[in-house]
């Protein structure tokens, strides 16, 4: 496993960092989903056990599941061997008390004393105004200085001008943003990472696979892929991206198997700065092009829509979109549609409430979007 010095601190740190977002899941009698504890736990520890040395969760991952699995996985002496993050979920902030009071019950369910990190969660613009008001900086400062975290960084979703602005507003310790060869351009883009390196603020990247479609390419990205003499797989090419920039010290994986727990071990023996020729970034450059062609919405499958009061299952529906016209197959929106549509009750419409735009990450045209799939698909 590569490893880096994680900023100003210097502690060397894995690249390939565990996202605690998607993990394999089962359901219970009621038809409900729940974290394979088991298995969950037993790849987190394989993890680790292979050089992974930096850990992600947050209190809403898996309906609140994911900080109680992080912190069973890191029993019996893991704890001690990794940088573990979780997040302020921003969103129940609504007084100052409500941060202390959200950060113990955090510790309580990580059963940990200190995180390594806390991270204010998904901020935006308007998120950002709120903490501001609240005076988030008093609440990190006496959370250091009591202990009950050791660094403080963000993570980010929305627009360059703003990551600029909290980037300035404080010391941060690291900064979390959406990245991958689709989104250089949008959300943090590579011009705010560049500005946050030069500041000396280290960067971890999230959904370096776009939450995992660059992981299934459509027909012609993957000839392309194929076609390249270096032989990488189409994870390969996405991870060897974002991990060449000397800004981003560890790079997040939401891994679900424990196939792909071992694939990515594999990849980041040798996932370096600075190791990508003109021809490669040439090369990817060309597959993003290709994939701009084709998908129909950029939904990254993040949840933080769901549930829709009226139990739209909004991912889903995005995913089967996406998916019939990036395989080049439109008869399987349909089908898809009609099976989502059955499960879920022909109740589950969409009243236009706006509920779902408002918290979006990327700020997908969501509605709309329903419209134009329920008139092609239903
Ligand atoms: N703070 C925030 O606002 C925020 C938002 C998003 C994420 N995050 C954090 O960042 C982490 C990383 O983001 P992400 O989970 O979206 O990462 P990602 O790497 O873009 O997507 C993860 C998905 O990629 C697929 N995948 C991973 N490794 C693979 C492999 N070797 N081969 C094939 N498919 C593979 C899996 O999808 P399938 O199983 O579906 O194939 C997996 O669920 C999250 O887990 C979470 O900890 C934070
Ligand atoms: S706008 Fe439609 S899809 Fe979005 S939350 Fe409201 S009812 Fe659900
Ligand atoms: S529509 Fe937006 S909020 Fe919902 S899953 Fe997709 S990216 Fe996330």
């Amino acid at each position: 496993m590569q490893t880096v010095a994680f900023g100003k601190s210097g502690k060397q740190v894995s690249r390939l960092g565990f996202g605690m977002m998607r993990l394999p899941t089962k359901s219970r009698e009621d038809g409900s989903q729940v974290i394979d504890r088991e298995e969950a736990i037993r790849m987190l520890r394989h993890g680790i056990d292979r050089g992974i040395s930096y850990v992600d969760t947050a209190y809403g991952y898996h309906s609140g599941e994911s900080e109680i699995v992080t912190g069973l996985g890191l029993k019996d002496g893991y704890r001690e061997r990794v940088m573990l993050t979780t997040k302020l979920p921003q969103w129940l902030v609504n007084k100052y008390e409500d941060m202390d009071r959200l950060l113990d019950e955090q510790l309580a369910k990580l059963d940990v004393s200190c995180v390594d990190f806390y991270l204010l969660h998904a901020l935006n613009g308007s998120a950002f105004d709120k903490l501001q008001r609240l005076n988030y900086q008093k609440f990190l400062e006496k959370a250091k200085s009591d202990g009950r975290i050791k660094n403080t960084g963000f993570s980010f979703h929305d627009e360059k001008d703003v990551f600029l602005r909290i980037i300035d507003d404080y010391d941060w310790n690291m900064a979390q943003i959406q990245f991958n060869y689709l989104d250089d351009d949008h959300q943090a883009t590579l011009e705010g990472l560049r500005y946050a390196g030069k500041k000396g603020i280290p960067i971890v990247v999230m959904e370096p696979l776009r939450g995992g479609a660059l992981a299934t390419p459509p027909s012609d990205v993957m000839s392309l892929i194929k076609d390249h003499p270096g032989g990488f797989s189409p994870v390969e090419w996405a991870f060897r991206y974002v991990g060449d920039f000397p800004e981003v010290v560890t790079v997040l994986s939401g891994m679900s198997t424990m196939e792909q727990v071992k694939d990515n071990l594999r990849i980041f023996e040798s996932v370096s700065v600075n190791s990508l020729t003109a021809q490669d970034h040439a090369f990817i450059k060309a597959l993003k092009e290709s994939y701009l062609a084709r998908i129909k919405i950029g939904c990254t499958a993040c949840d933080y829509c769901q549930p829709c009061p009226q139990g739209v299952l909004i991912p889903r529906i995005f995913r089967a979109y996406n998916d019939a016209y990036k395989f080049n197959q439109p008869g399987s929106l349909k089908w898809q549609y009609g099976e989502i549509i059955k499960e879920n009750g022909e109740g589950a419409l969409c009243v236009e409430c706006g509920q779902c735009e408002a918290v979006c990450p990327q700020q997908l045209p969501i509605i709309e979007t329903l419209k134009e799939i329920d008139a092609i698909a239903r």
